[in-house]
């Protein structure tokens, strides 16, 4: 059997990884600011997150949501105490996609309203709903195509309240930051105007955080630099460093009904075990701190390049543009100085490393990164 030949490939099998470090299959070492896209939070293979696993997986790997889950318990109540949303509840999946998927049902089933605002350039999965409030319409299938959703301007507060105010949105969905729409940071204003528009007409405020949350912009959610708290708030990626996981973060305002949502992996013991380990060593390696001061640090660097139009973004998740497309640029840096980094659009190279990430690392990066351009 052949795989089903959907993504292009680099020439390259990444076999180990260790702290912000990724091999090949050949012992070629490389610097990781990609993270797998964002995936890896508290470094690769950390030794207490791979022993939290292993036990786990030595002890019990899998049983039903039909029973207590008391590793369930541990994760909603560490995740409240580091995010700060203490009486939020929180509902597990298995990924960013059926996080958006299960934010907009909830929403939908909350408000028995059907229509959705999302932005332009927006990501925010591949499953039905989650593609159809996604900006491409290359990835919406014919299937996915029947669910009323507008798409308006990043940042366009009149467009946003002329259609909130005709009083029948079920839910507003928009990035914390975006991330395949090029590192776009929403303004402050907007979002607390957007905040206000919402609870007046009776719409839920969906955040995605998937690649934004788990202290990648600096805070532990990138709405926290706004001060506004959303309804709902969309997890996954770094939320296991590479075990599948989702969440979303659920406001008290909702009242759960048995039935109403449900999973057979969502929340197993294996990706509660990994989760916990993940916000343990955030909490004790202080790493949202860290992806602050150590992102300031590569941006101010950054900005000095003047090959680069504009740099972008917060914490560690930050975005390079350039007048030209980077395609060579991000070759060199991959093939001659060894060093992943991701990419959006033609002319966008995103950052996206480990929350681990150190000073030293930035100075190897700015090094090799200089031989590129
Ligand atoms: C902002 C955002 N939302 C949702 C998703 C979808 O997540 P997943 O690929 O885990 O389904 C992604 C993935 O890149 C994302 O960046």
């Amino acid at each position: 059997m052949n795989l089903f030949d959907v993504y292009p490939l680099f020439n390259i099998a990444i076999d180990k990884g260790v702290g912000c470090k990724v091999f090949d299959n050949e012992g070629t070492e490389y610097l990781d600011l990609y993270g797998g896209h964002a995936v890896i939070s508290v470094g690769h293979t950390h030794p207490k997150y791979v022993k939290a696993i292993t036990d786990q997986a030595a002890k019990l790997g899998f049983y039903s949501n039909s029973v207590q889950n008391p590793l369930q318990v541990e994760l909603a109540q560490k995740l409240g105490k580091l995010s700060g949303l203490e009486d939020y509840s929180l509902f597990l999946i298995n990924s960013g996609a059926e996080a958006n998927e299960n934010a907009l049902k909830l929403a939908s089933f909350h408000t028995g309203r059907t229509k959705v605002i999302s932005y332009k350039n927006s990501f925010h999965g591949r499953t039905a709903a989650a593609v159809r409030v996604t900006d491409n319409p290359k990835i919406v299938a014919p299937i996915n195509d029947n669910m009323n959703v507008v798409f308006l301007p990043w940042n366009d507060l009149a467009a946003t309240k002329a259609e909130l105010e005709k009083g029948d949105i079920c839910a507003v969905i928009i990035e914390g930051i975006q991330g395949i729409g090029g590192i776009k940071v929403p303004d402050v204003l907007f979002l607390q105007a957007l905040r206000k528009l919402c609870t007046a007409n009776g719409t839920v405020l969906i955040l995605d955080e998937i690649q934004s949350g788990y202290g990648r912009s600096g805070k532990f959610f990138a709405f926290e630099y706004a001060g506004i708290k959303p309804d709902i708030i969309s997890v996954a990626k770094g939320m296991g460093n590479g075990f599948p996981i989702g969440g979303i973060i659920i406001s008290p305002m909702f009242k759960a009904v048995h039935g109403m949502l449900g999973t057979t992996f969502g929340g197993n013991h294996l990706g509660c075990a990994a989760a916990i380990a993940v916000l343990d060593i955030m909490a004790e390696e202080n790493l949202i701190e860290n992806a602050a001061k150590v992102g300031d640090y590569l941006m101010t660097e950054l900005k000095k390049f003047p090959q680069i139009k504009e740099v972008r973004g917060l914490g560690l998740m930050i975005g390079l543009e350039f007048e030209q497309p980077i395609k060579e640029i991000r070759f060199k840096l991959l093939f001659e100085q060894k060093v992943f980094t991701g990419v959006t659009g033609t002319n966008v190279i995103r950052l996206l490393p480990p929350l681990t990430l150190t000073i030293a690392d930035v100075n190897v990066f700015l090094e090799r990164f200089a031989k590129c351009l």
